[in-house]
């Protein structure tokens, strides 16, 4: 099995790789709490052993629904916030063509209940306008607002559109199997839905039908997606030494810098095509480890674009971050740089070079540069672009959050501090049992 690799020999001059050994019987400890099921948290370990025991029947359900999908629509809007939609979301952007998503599969997909955005909200409604479309409605808990109040809004047009008994055939819920307003409403309107397991929380949900329904509407293989991540599943295993086991390197590998004053994580790629798997990265550890006053602060960038913003402050800054970089070996396509005769640009030293050759040199520069500059460089390396390593890089990441909250302390699994702004939401927005929150509330506005 060909897999993608880890490289920490840039952060050694930062900690030792004595340090970094130091500390692999913890890690094997950590990652054997979770397989046992014997932390913190571990109510929520569903996520571990999905990639393996998923169904072949699970998957023809899910690809079913898809194509159903793919066939009677030009647009569908997945609807979701957090973990129900980020997974998709980095799924789908890395392995869409850029300027024409869709290519030759359609149909769009569009995402919506992820902000309150009003102008938002209209400007996709209007795009919907004479557009066939359906909508994949994604919550867990079912009572998320941002998602409900966008669900409700697209609903209503739909059912406008097209009445509400084709509408049904439209919409599609992944929710909880008893709990929340979407199950009740998907059972009351008879719209096909599927589950999520208790024992799986939001961002670590890719390998159920919050990630792979929207995945396969795209035209994505979920197939090779699930196979990498299930490949994964085994290279990472508590079985596997420490010096192979790529999960455990990076969670202790980011624990010591953390705990030698690196307090940042900067995922960095040079593929704008990865712009959103940051986004997912971020959301997993930063909601899984920021507790209890610990946790690295997950920051992303895209290089080289925000080497032009961001490349100061990496370079120069406060040194008290570490950077973590995503390189792709190979692009999915070939471009070569033209000579020119008249050379005006003074590029032709470049002539007959591949675009990807200059991008690499950048790399090579940037981390070179970045790491005389004190920033230790972590480098996660795929092969190439496609469902097979992205499910890889997936599971990777979600096992090493996993050991590496554990080594942190914490419970990596819930997200107690979420909650905070919600109370706070419906106090101002006089939700029915919000009363006494909302004096509480008045009084903190007007002190
Ligand atoms: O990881 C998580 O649990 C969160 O990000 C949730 O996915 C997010 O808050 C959305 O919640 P729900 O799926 O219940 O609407």
């Amino acid at each position: 099995m060909k897999t993608i690799q880890l490289n920490i020999n840039k952060v050694l001059g930062q900690i030792s790789k004595e340090q970094i050994f130091a500390q692999a019987e913890q890690a094997k400890h950590r990652n054997k709490t979770l397989e046992e099921g014997t932390g913190k948290g571990n109510d929520f370990l569903g996520w571990l052993h999905l990639p393996s025991s998923i169904t072949e029947a699970e998957i023809n359900d899910i690809q079913a629904t898809a194509d159903r999908f793919r066939a009677t629509c030009d647009v569908v809007v997945i609807v979701g916030i957090g973990g129900s939609y980020l997974g998709a979301k980095a799924v789908i952007d890395a392995l869409s063509g850029t300027f024409d998503p869709v290519e030759n599969k359609k149909p769009i997909i569009t995402f919506a209940g992820h902000n309150i955005g009003e102008d938002y909200l209209y400007e996709l409604s209007a795009f919907l306008k004479g557009k066939s479309f359906g909508i994949i409605n994604i919550s867990k808990s079912g009572t998320t607002t941002e998602p409900a109040l966008a669900f409700r809004i697209l609903k209503k047009q739909l059912e406008d559109t097209v009445g509400k008994e084709e509408a049904k055939n439209r919409i599609a819920a992944v929710t909880d199997k008893a709990k929340g307003a979407l199950k009740t409403l998907a059972d009351k309107e008879g719209y096909k839905t599927y589950i999520i397991p208790d024992n799986v929380g939001g961002r670590f949900s890719v390998f159920t039908p919050v990630g792979l329904l929207p995945i396969a509407v795209a035209g994505i293989n979920i197939k090779q997606l699930i196979k990498g991540a299930a490949d994964m599943e085994n290279a990472t295993s508590s079985n596997v030494a420490f010096e192979n086991n790529l999960a455990e390197i990076y969670a202790v590998t980011r624990n010591e810098l953390y705990n030698n004053g690196k307090k940042i994580e900067i995922l960095a790629n040079f593929s704008p095509k990865l712009h959103y798997v940051s986004e997912w990265w971020k959301q997993l550890f930063g909601e899984s480890e920021g507790k209890e006053g610990k946790g690295i602060y997950t920051a992303s960038v895209d290089f080289t674009t925000d080497l032009h913003s961001m490349g100061q402050w990496i370079q120069d800054g406060e040194r008290s971050i570490f950077e973590t970089v995503i390189s792709i070996a190979k692009p999915q396509y070939r471009m070569e740089i033209p000579t020119d005769k008249q050379d005006l640009d003074g590029l032709n030293f470049l002539a007959g070079k591949r675009v990807d050759e200059v991008n690499k040199m950048a790399e090579l520069g940037t981390q070179l540069a970045h790491v005389d500059g004190g920033v230790p460089n972590i480098r996660i390396e795929l092969p190439e672009l496609n469902e097979y390593y992205l499910g890889q890089l997936i599971y990777f990441f979600e096992r090493a959050c996993g050991i590496s909250g554990y080594l942190l302390g914490i419970n990596p699994f819930d997200q107690p501090g979420v909650e905070a702004y919600k109370k706070n939401m419906f106090a101002l927005l006089n939700k029915p049992g919000f009363e006494e929150e909302n004096k509480a509330i008045q009084s903190k506005i007007n002190s």
